[in-house]
């Protein structure tokens, strides 16, 4: 149900405020924490505020001041939170009691009731002392009577109402972006734009995710100092994206130079990368002249190592077009190019200056290239993140349709998971080696079929079957969570196999021949659905299993 006062929507809505009203216990600090991660915004929580202003928790405010005290001070701080702008505000379940609070939250933000019965709220207060409210002789009583109190006050201060019920956090949070972005309720098309913060002291930046950013020159002016900047791209990205960058800076008066560079993974080497080196320096470019890869994983990764070593180190943007490198590789910093006697080994830590991840791109995107990237998304659910995952296994179809907003929902959040392991483990002493997860089975799919023949996310996803098997052997996953596993790969279009080659053909692609088959390699498997972990204790035997039992 929806209630919307017409005359002063379009200033609230400028504001980009959400303010979370409902009762105690309806999850509003939990939801308006995720809320605001995944919209870019700052999370703030009324009552955290006035404790931090008072120094004493709320009950003891209460026991000095009584409620009407309280409330004097609530009032206070929702009148100076109010003039803030672009905030998830959660606020005490008693605001709405004062007209003036009302009018203000009316005025200026989007208010969103988030309504749960009378039951879901008491399973989640009953056990929390810290409610002065309920500190009565049947708090369940007095539960139902605020709720009979306050639940009209909530509806009519609200532009929305969101019934929490029994639903993942995850899904709740999917289903209220979805209705603040309904064209009746939406947002700003600057706050359909959603930014992330890679965490890394001097080195931190932004990932920009939304539609039709390549066209949005402001995102890229402030990463150009000195006019002039440098685009590698492919034959492929060039005729489809090449241009319409070009536009928006030149329209803004930067000098433009491109490389386009043949497209495919046996160009991600040292000759191309000499490519790019001549050109630069035919071109008299300077330190201070950023590179952009405009392109997939490929060009990305090639243009990062050459911005790394291109006058011992230019900046560089990333503007990825594929999705596994809108998830994964343009965010972290890994660059490189290939060398005849292996993948990936020749290369450098590098983190760009900004990630301009263009949703709309992906439109042209082939369906192979497509579920290759969802094979990585996948993996984040995995590894980290269980209520994705299920969000993944309600929307995977979505995805594969193109639907902008639930693509845009998985960049943002395989984003978040890669940033969050990034900026504790930034050079793979650690964590990072989670999103590894079916890598080393995969590599060996690739590498025995020859690169290019199975893509990367396919050997990644039949490689994370294989892992999910052997940890299922190991006793760390049940056979219903392989099958839940397996059973999402297949609706992505994805295998769940890897091709039949001989065992001893497998151990010795990873590493593994009969001589260190007992030795020591480092395996990413998975303790439970949603929990990676990283292991170099695999019995032989089982491995041998999984690897009979899992190429088909
Ligand atoms: P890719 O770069 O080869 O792109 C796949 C194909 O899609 C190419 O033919 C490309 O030209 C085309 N393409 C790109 N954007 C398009 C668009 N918008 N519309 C139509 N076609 C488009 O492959 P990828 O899957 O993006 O990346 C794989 C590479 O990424 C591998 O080299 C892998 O090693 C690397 N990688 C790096 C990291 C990292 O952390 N640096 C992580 C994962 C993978
Ligand atoms: N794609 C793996 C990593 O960035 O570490």
């Amino acid at each position: 149900m929806t209630n919307i006062n017409t005359n002063t929507q379009q200033d609230k809505r400028a504001s980009g405020n959400i303010f979370l009203v409902g009762m105690m216990g309806a999850g509003k600090t939990t939801v308006g924490k995720m809320l605001a991660r995944q919209l870019g915004k700052t999370f703030i929580d009324s009552d955290e505020e006035i404790q931090k202003r008072t120094g004493v928790k709320i009950a003891h405010i209460f026991d000095v001041e009584g409620e009407e005290g309280f409330r004097q001070r609530e009032s206070a701080v929702i009148q100076d939170l109010i003039k803030l702008d672009n905030i998830v505000l959660a606020t005490g379940g008693g605001v709405v009691l004062k007209p003036e609070n009302r009018d203000a939250l009316k005025r200026n933000g989007i208010v969103v009731y988030l309504k749960s019965g009378v039951n879901d709220l008491w399973q989640r207060t009953r056990n929390d002392h810290n409610r002065p409210l309920l500190q009565t002789a049947n708090p369940r009583a007095k539960l139902q009577e605020l709720f009979e109190q306050r639940d009209s006050l909530y509806a009519d201060v609200a532009d929305s109402i969101v019934h929490t019920g029994k639903q993942s956090v995850q899904i709740l949070i999917a289903r209220l972006i979805k209705k603040l972005n309904s064209p009746e309720q939406s947002l700003p098309s600057s706050h359909n734009m959603q930014t992330l913060n890679v965490g890394l002291a001097e080195r931190s930046y932004q990932i920009h995710i939304g539609q039709n950013l390549i066209s949005q020159p402001e995102l890229l002016l402030k990463h150009i100092p000195h006019k002039r900047v440098t685009i590698v791209t492919n034959t492929t990205v060039a005729p489809l994206y090449l241009e319409k960058l070009t536009n928006t800076l030149a329209g803004n008066g930067i000098q433009v130079q491109a490389i386009v560079l043949p497209d495919g993974e046996q160009y991600k080497n040292s000759a191309s990368l000499n490519t790019v080196f001549d050109a630069l320096l035919s071109n008299r470019c300077e330190r201070t002249t950023p590179l952009i890869a405009l392109g997939g994983g490929v060009i990305g990764d090639l243009t990062g190592f050459a911005a790394a070593t291109y006058l011992r180190g230019v900046p560089f943007i990333q503007i990825p077009t594929t999705l596994l490198a809108q998830v994964d590789s343009s965010v972290g910093g890994k660059t490189g190019i290939n060398h005849p006697l292996g993948k990936n080994m020749i290369g450098a830590f590098y983190q760009p200056q900004v990630v301009i991840a263009d949703v709309a791109t992906l439109n042209t995107l082939s369906d192979k290239e497509l579920r290759a990237g969802i094979a990585e998304v996948i993996k984040y659910g995995l590894i980290r993140d269980l209520p994705f995952l299920e969000w993944l296994e309600l929307n995977i179809e979505k995805l594969l349709q193109r639907d902008a907003q639930a693509l845009q929902y998985a960049i943002v959040r395989s984003c978040q998971n890669k940033a969050e392991v990034v900026g504790v483990d930034e050079r793979e002493s650690g964590e990072r080696a989670l999103l590894n997860l079916g890598h080393t089975f995969g590599h060996a799919i690739e590498n025995a079929m020859g690169y290019g023949v199975w893509l990367h996310g396919e050997a990644v996803a039949a490689g994370t079957i294989m892992a999910a098997d052997l940890s299922r052997r190991l006793g760390w996953l049940t056979e219903q969570d392989v099958a839940r596993t397996k059973k999402l790969f297949q609706a992505a279009g994805l295998p769940i196999s890897g091709p039949q080659l001989d065992t001893e053909k497998y151990l010795q692609l990873m590493g593994l021949d009969k001589k260190v088959a007992d030795g020591k390699i480092r395996f990413i498997l998975l303790k439970g659905l949603g929990q990676g972990i990283i292991t170099d204790e695999v019995p032989a035997e089982l491995l041998k299993q999984t690897l009979e039992s899992c190429s088909a």
